[in-house]
């Protein structure tokens, strides 16, 4: 993963800022180095993660009427797009499209995302934008000519706290002319549990990952056994919450400082809100979006909106 060098120096502070706070703390964006990025992939295969086969089915079943709404000439604007396959599934029945922005702050997954999309549609412009998209970003000069339709899939949206997500949206919301937006659905505790703690441990890996991740890069000296992966159900926050905790009392090493864990005490890794529809919706009206549309998989549990001005 290559990651311009502000943005390492900054996830670098957060990360020695996060462990020396109280409660103890670290930025989600951290689970994905490569080993996170790929242990991420399986958990999208898992039965117990159910988002990514509801969301893909959403846009297997409704990717026309989709395009039709984003109308001819739109200029698709993925932030965070990963390896650009969802965007394959609107593209391929977007009239006329303008062309396709990936925004990625990583340079090997932005690369990835112009070779499919190259691959798949060798007519189609895309202009790869590299850039933090929490940040504020400029859109190509393409975009001045065109209409930019914001695509924000996979429920990203859920690991930014409210006030951080009514930010991005506000900010896309000022920039294009329409979004789609991706957002798991508010459900009973166990099926949301079990999709953030499988029985195959693989989320517990990714999780865990991080430890390994500071021991790397910080020349840390964490024991990974040491901490046991956790997936809670916050109703009030209405939000998964993933936490390490400490198996026991111990003190470990991180950059030359050293870190005290109590016994049972735990470093919170990752927010996942869940939406209600009507939680969704006055999320879009306050960011000065009408919400025009919206889809679901047939098991009820992940929805697809639909943004305009
Ligand atoms: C990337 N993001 C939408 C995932 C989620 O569901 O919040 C990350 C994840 N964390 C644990 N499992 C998956």
């Amino acid at each position: 993963m290559t990651l311009p060098a502000a943005t390492a120096e900054r996830l670098r502070g957060a990360v020695l800022d996060g462990l020396l706070g109280t409660p103890k703390r670290l930025p989600s964006a951290y689970l994905y180095d490569s080993a996170g990025s790929a242990l991420f992939e399986s958990i999208c295969e898992l039965p117990e993660y159910y988002l990514t086969r509801a969301e893909t089915e959403i846009l297997q079943r409704h990717a026309p009427e989709m395009a039709r709404r984003m109308g001819a000439g739109a200029l698709l604007v993925e932030p965070g797009c990963g390896s650009g396959e969802k965007a394959c599934m609107l593209l391929q029945h977007l009239q006329q499209p303008a062309g396709f922005v990936p925004i990625e702050i990583s340079t090997s997954a932005l690369e990835g995302a112009r070779r499919l999309l190259r691959e798949r549609f060798p007519a189609l412009p895309v202009h790869p934008l590299q850039a933090d998209f929490t940040a504020s970003f400029t859109l190509p000069d393409v975009a001045a000519a065109s209409r930019p339709v914001f695509f924000f899939p996979g429920s990203t949206l859920g690991n930014f706290d409210p006030a951080s997500a009514l930010g991005l949206l506000r900010r896309w919301r000022a920039m294009g002319n329409a979004a789609l937006v991706g957002v798991d659905l508010r459900k009973d505790p166990d099926t949301l549990v079990a999709a953030y703690d499988d029985a195959r441990g693989v989320t517990a890996a990714f999780n865990l990952n991080l430890l390994a991740r500071i021991n790397r890069e910080f020349g840390a000296d964490f024991d990974p056994g040491s901490f046991a992966h956790e997936a809670i159900w916050n109703a009030s926050e209405s939000r998964i919450e993933m936490h390490l905790r400490s198996r026991h009392a111990q003190t470990v090493r991180v950059d030359g400082q050293r870190l005290e864990f109590r016994a049972g005490e735990t470093i919170h890794t990752e927010n996942s809100y869940k939406y209600t529809f009507e939680g969704f919706a006055e999320l879009a009206r306050r960011a000065g979006w009408r919400l025009t549309g919206q889809w679901t998989d047939s098991g009820g549990r992940f929805a697809e909106y639909f943004l305009e001005p």
